[in-house]
């Protein structure tokens, strides 16, 4: 079967995604790109992957330097998202705010949450790397809604309808999830 392109990235584009920018120092310049495309890996060690296209700028960057901070971005973030989004733009910092923690990756200042990994493997797969970091540094910033992305288009999730999945007490998935909530503050 030949898979049509276009069907692919419309039924991904109707998994709802946050928003975050990965961002790395190298020769002691920032660079950095827009990804959706992040996940948590393992706890023990802890672990996020991240896929990002062996075109971009920022692919050579982040595996050269070895490092890399995964900034989630907040609903006003949007512009920032756009901003660096653009392949090849050479001038994406000159007017973000950004600081440095452990590792020299830029942190964005208004992102909701920031971790910041050493390189730990790299999988080739067609036209992406899966790129996976070891978590050396994190923290989650104040409070604010996520920038979210669903079928191509930014959208706002109201955390007033937000509900709690709810388990039998006894069921393995209810002991799992009180674990995942207890070892990530949920
Ligand atoms: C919402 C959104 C999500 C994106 N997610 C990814 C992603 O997961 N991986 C990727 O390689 N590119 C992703 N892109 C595209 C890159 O951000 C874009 O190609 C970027 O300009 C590359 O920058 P660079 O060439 O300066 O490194 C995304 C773009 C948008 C708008």
């Amino acid at each position: 079967m030949v898979l049509d392109g276009k069907m692919f990235r419309r039924v991904m584009s109707h998994f709802a995604s946050g928003v975050t920018i990965v961002t790395t120092r190298c020769k002691g310049k920032p660079y950095g790109l827009t990804v959706n495309a992040f996940s948590s890996v393992s706890l023990e060690p802890p672990l996020v992957l991240v896929c990002i296209d062996k075109r971009a700028i920022s692919h050579a960057k982040i595996i050269e330097s070895g490092e890399f901070a995964v900034n989630i971005l907040s609903r006003d973030q949007e512009d920032i998202s756009d901003l660096f989004a653009r392949p090849g733009l050479r001038q994406k910092f000159d007017n973000v705010q950004y600081d440095e923690r452990k590792t020299g990756s830029p942190i964005l200042d208004g992102a909701i949450g920031y971790l910041e990994c050493r390189l730990k493997s790299v999988y080739t797969e067609g036209d992406h790397s899966v790129i996976v970091g070891k978590v050396v540094s994190l923290a989650v910033g104040g409070k604010a809604d996520p920038l979210v992305f669903y079928q191509g288009r930014y959208c706002n999730v109201d955390l007033r309808m937000a509900t709690i999945p709810q388990f039998s007490d006894t069921s393995e998935t209810h002991l799992l999830y009180n674990y995942w909530s207890e070892s990530f503050g949920w």
